[in-house]
């Protein structure tokens, strides 16, 4: 196994799904309110992507999991099956999109918050999302890993939060996962050397506590083991000779 470089070809294919993945999003963000259960979230995602995309939710059956999209409520790090549990004001979720079509996968998520949060649940939010974009501001050709990890775990240190350990990015294309494994920590100019063509999810997850987790007994769900909140955005981004593409923008990202 080793690291794939995508050509023209293949990057504008990822363009067309990274949107694909992104819309879920934007179509769903009305919907996450309170009194929806995760499971409708789940089955308005599914009936988007597979009758308005005409397109395939990565996660259902990927390696048994049993649905279309990840919903990763509060505690909850990532890999959150939707269930039958409704969403309760004061919430923070994240919801994980990953879509394919014509052969390549898009995978993006965000947090949202059920009406009105704590204060302190929303900037871990807010931490959250500019960590990963202080890592996607690190990307072109020559970086490390090692400089996207370490932007990252800094400023969420900085904030007095944890980087979770247990789970990284991952190289994305034909296959869901893919080389490398991109760590949301680390030290700078160490790791692997980013080349013009790889395409890479940065999706650094932050806790409010320890950085510590363990899975619940469905397999799946990841859990901070101190039951503090934890808090994740991902994006899909293509390696550029100057810089990087964010394949993953919603509509409230574009200019
Ligand atoms: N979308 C997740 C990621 O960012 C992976 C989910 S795997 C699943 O890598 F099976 F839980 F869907
Ligand atoms: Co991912
Ligand atoms: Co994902």
């Amino acid at each position: 196994m080793s690291i794939i470089i995508k050509n023209e070809a293949e990057i504008e294919k990822m363009r067309i799904v990274g949107r694909l993945a992104a819309d879920v999003l934007d179509m769903i963000t009305p919907h996450v309110v309170a009194g929806i259960t995760t499971n409708e979230l789940n089955d308005i995602c599914h009936n988007y992507i597979v009758d308005v995309q005409n397109a395939i939710p990565s996660p259902l059956n990927y390696r048994g999991f049993p649905k279309s999209i990840c919903t990763s409520i509060n505690h909850q790090v990532c890999h959150g099956i939707p269930s039958e549990k409704k969403l309760k004001t004061g919430d923070i979720i994240n919801i994980d999109i990953t879509v394919f079509k014509d052969g390549f996968h898009g995978d993006t998520s965000m947090m949202f918050c059920v009406g009105k949060v704590a204060p302190h649940a929303q900037r871990l939010c807010d931490i959250a999302r500019e960590s990963l974009f202080l890592g996607i501001e690190q990307v072109k050709a020559g970086t490390t890993l090692g400089d996207i990890g370490h932007a990252i775990q800094t400023h969420a240190e900085k904030n007095r939060y944890s980087v979770v350990q247990d789970y990284c990015g991952h190289g994305i294309g034909r296959d869901f996962h893919e080389e490398p494994q991109v760590l949301h920590y680390g030290k700078a100019g160490e790791g692997l050397v980013l080349e013009a063509g790889m395409i890479i999810t940065i999706e650094p997850m932050i806790n409010q506590g320890k950085h510590h987790t363990k899975s619940l007994g469905d397999g799946w769900t990841a859990v901070t083991k101190d039951h503090s909140l934890s808090a994740q955005y991902e994006h899909t981004i293509l390696v550029k000779e100057n810089g990087y593409e964010i394949l993953t923008l919603r509509t409230e990202e574009r200019k």
